[in-house]
C-alpha cells in the first residue's frame, strides 16, 4: 500500500470511461481499474458511474466488496 500512486478526486473523475478510456472506481480509499469488465462498459454499472468514490454505494449492490478482488489496484485516493 505504501508505494501506491496517489490520485485526487479530480484525477479519478477523469477515469470515468467517458473523458478517458480508463474505468476506475474507488472503494475505501483504494482505486481499482475495472476497464476490462463488460459490466462497467463506458463507465456505467447499473445506476452507478465510475470515476468516483463508491464506498457509500456498495450497500445498494446485491454483492459484497469481493467483486473487486480480481481487478488491479492502480492507486489510492488522496485525503
Ligand atoms: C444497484 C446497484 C448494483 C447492482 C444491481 C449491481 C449488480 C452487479 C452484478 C449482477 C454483478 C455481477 C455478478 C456478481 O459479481 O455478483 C456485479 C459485479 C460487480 N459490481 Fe456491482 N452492482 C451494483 C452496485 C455496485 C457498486 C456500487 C459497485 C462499486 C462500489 C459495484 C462494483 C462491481 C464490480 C467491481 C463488479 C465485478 C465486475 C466484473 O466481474 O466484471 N457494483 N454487480
Amino acid at each position: 500500500m505504501i508505494n501506491l500512486q496517489t490520485y485526487t478526486i479530480s484525477q479519478l473523475a477523469l477515469r470515468n470511461g467517458q473523458d478517458k478510456p480508463q474505468v476506475w472506481v474507488a472503494y475505501k480509499g483504494i482505486i481499482y481499474d475495472v476497464s476490462e469488465s463488460r459490466l462497467w462498459n463506458d463507465g456505467k454499472h447499473y445506476e452507478h458511474w465510475a470515476g468516483q468514490d463508491l464506498t457509500g454505494e456498495l450497500k445498494d449492490a446485491p454483492h459484497t466488496k469481493s467483486v473487486f478482488e480480481k481487478f488491479e489496484i492502480v492507486g489510492k485516493l488522496s485525503k
